[in-house]
């Protein structure tokens, strides 16, 4: 924990000039909360006119006070309350059509209406903003958030009056070279508040964070810590888990902070057995209520073993894209969608591509019996000398885990996709995987590392950030961006680490309803072909645990510019946006299948 907070204090040391906001909140779902969904007015500001004076310095008048004119001879050059609406959540992008291809600032505007309670404490807390977020109250700066897909709060305690209130956030989605990702990525740059806001209240002294799940290989040992926050930390606290016959009592220390280990027999969670506990942890001034699972996973030798049982991991890539309306997925209802639709291929798992997505996919993901990928956004070439840019990473890494670590499904930590083999990028990577495993030892850790050809029918896996990792990730496009289709029938794998390997990706693309011979590219039956040709290959590798073929729907993309095929849209999806099945769909459907017996 001491070394996170070193790399924490760096991030803070660099960015001073903001407050950053304070440590999450745990499981939002069981709190007493405020919804700030719906309209917020917005000014789109290109220009930064709400936040730079004319000299480009900071003006202390910026649109974040949210001044009216006093009389009529005021000059005040905005208005929000007359300024057109963005519904939140959701990104501007697919909102309104002079905001598909924005890349800059809107300024988003909230009043809400508080009755101040004794003895509460009040956050506000959001879902993600996508890039930078600059949060204000009532025109007083609370601090700002960089990284699109993960959650922050900021207490609002003493700066929250009584009636009505305002909340100011500048949302910058304009993609930055030091940024993580970085200015190039395959994937729409969705920008705006693209999650829930909410209100949180909480008592005084509150359970503000806590990790229960199974000890690292064990079946029965739950293992967890808790941590207070309020100014009587030490309490005594009860962890009930009632189905189990759990009722465990604990006692936090000064700092507010406890460990614990509590044998238990428990019906484990698994694909075919979703099964969840109702837990309640009690402490003197707080109750929290959650749903929580539990299962072991491990590996041995080239093996994943899930409660004990080898496992393949009949996967699929997923971008957070929603289906049929498009733009940015956020809701329940997308992610029964997707997670229903991988399901429906034979799935027992997902790879959530390429950055983490919105609390409802993990927690769908948990009742729906499918075990999750989850990774943040170091893909490909961000710049891994730059000690602001892995402060990034590790604070979005540190939020990843801070948010999911008591969701089961969850048993791989991805560090990143198809990043250079450089010994800066190795080092980077290497301190984001001993980071993942410090704050959770209990699952894997994965990345999509680089292959080569050692001659032209071998491909070997020898990355070196494979020694920081559990399970190798890699990705492969025979037959798409390496040779025909058939090339996949003379390719042996070779790699001398003693690890499971998932094919974190392959595939190809096709325009739903075009139909040619199996030579002629776009068509579906050449998408077909491809996949089975992959899957006779897949089929011949003895240390090949799991795969995510890229991908399960169709994605909207500036990289995809092919008029009449592609028109901003990667077409590599089993699936349409609007939820038709492609060819290729059922061959890998018919060989998950094949698998279940
Ligand atoms: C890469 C990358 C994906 C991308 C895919 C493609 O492997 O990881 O993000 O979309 O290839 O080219 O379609």
């Amino acid at each position: 924990m001491k070394k996170i907070a070193f790399i924490l204090s760096l991030f803070m040391i660099i960015r001073t000039d903001f407050a950053q906001p304070q440590s999450l909140i745990q499981n939002i779902e069981g709190r007493k909360t405020i919804s700030l969904n719906g309209d917020w007015h917005i000014i789109i500001d290109p220009y930064e006119t709400g936040f730079f004076n004319y000299r480009l310095d900071e003006d202390p008048n910026g649109f974040f006070k949210n001044v009216k004119p006093k009389n009529k001879s005021d000059r005040v050059e905005y208005d929000f309350d007359q300024s057109e609406i963005l519904k939140v959540p959701g990104d501007w992008n697919s909102q309104k059509e002079k905001l598909f291809l924005y890349e800059g600032t809107v300024w988003y505007k909230k009043s809400f209406d508080y009755n101040k309670k004794n003895k509460t404490r009040l956050y506000i807390y959001f879902g993600a903003v996508n890039y930078d977020a600059l949060v204000y109250i009532n025109g007083e700066k609370l601090g700002e958030h960089v990284g699109g897909f993960t959650p922050f709060n900021f207490e609002i305690t003493d700066k929250v009056k009584e009636g009505e209130n305002f909340i100011v956030v500048k949302v910058n989605n304009k993609r930055l070279r030091d940024g993580v990702p970085t200015v190039n990525t395959d994937w729409w740059n969705y920008g705006g508040i693209t999650r829930d806001v909410n209100l949180i209240e909480v008592p005084e002294t509150f359970i503000r964070d806590y990790f229960i799940q199974l000890a690292k290989g064990s079946k029965d040992n739950i293992c967890g810590w808790l941590q207070l926050d309020g100014n009587s930390l030490s309490q005594n606290v009860n962890i009930k888990i009632p189905e189990a016959g759990i009722d465990e009592a604990v006692k936090t220390d000064k700092n507010g902070y406890t460990t614990f280990k509590i044998k238990s027999k428990l019906t484990l969670w698994s694909p075919e057995n979703p099964k969840l506990y109702d837990i309640v942890i009690n402490s003197s001034s707080d109750t929290v209520k959650d749903k929580i699972s539990f299962r072991s996973i491990e590996t041995k030798g080239s093996k994943i073993f899930l409660n004990g049982k080898e496992i393949f991991l009949r996967g699929i890539s997923i971008h957070e894209e929603a289906p049929i309306r498009s733009g940015r997925a956020y809701s329940i209802e997308d992610a029964q969608m997707l997670l229903g639709w991988a399901k429906e291929l034979g799935c027992n798992f997902v790879r959530l591509a390429h950055y983490p997505h919105n609390e409802n996919m993990i927690r769908q993901a948990e009742q729906m019996g499918i075990l999750v990928w989850s990774e943040i956004p170091v893909y490909w070439t961000i710049l891994w000398d730059d000690e602001k840019v892995f402060a990034n990473a590790s604070n979005q890494l540190n939020e990843n885990i801070t948010r999911d670590k008591n969701r089961a499904p969850i048993i791989l930590w991805s560090v990143g996709n198809e990043t250079p083999r450089t010994d800066s990028r190795t080092k980077f990577m290497k301190k984001l995987a001993d980071q993942a495993r410090e704050m959770d030892s209990t699952r894997l850790i994965t990345a999509a590392t680089e292959t080569h050809y050692i001659n032209p029918n071998t491909i070997m896996i020898d990355d070196p950030l494979g020694k920081s990792l559990d399970v190798l990730g890699c990705n492969e496009y025979i037959g798409w961006y390496d040779g025909t289709p058939a090339k996949a029938d003379t390719i042996n794998w070779k790699t001398d680490y003693n690890k499971p390997l998932i094919f974190s990706e392959f595939g190809g693309g096709a325009k739903y309803g075009f139909h040619a011979d199996t030579t002629t590219i776009w068509s579906e039956e050449f998408q077909a072909n491809l996949y089975k040709h992959q899957i006779n290959m897949i089929k011949k590798i003895s240390f090949l645990q799991g795969m995510t073929p890229w991908i399960l729907m169709d994605f909207r993309s500036p990289k995809r510019l092919l008029p009449g095929i592609q028109d901003y849209y990667n077409r590599k999806g089993l699936i349409t946006n609007k939820g038709e099945m492609k060819m290729a769909f059922y061959v890998l459907q018919d060989y998950y299948n094949s698998l279940k017996k």
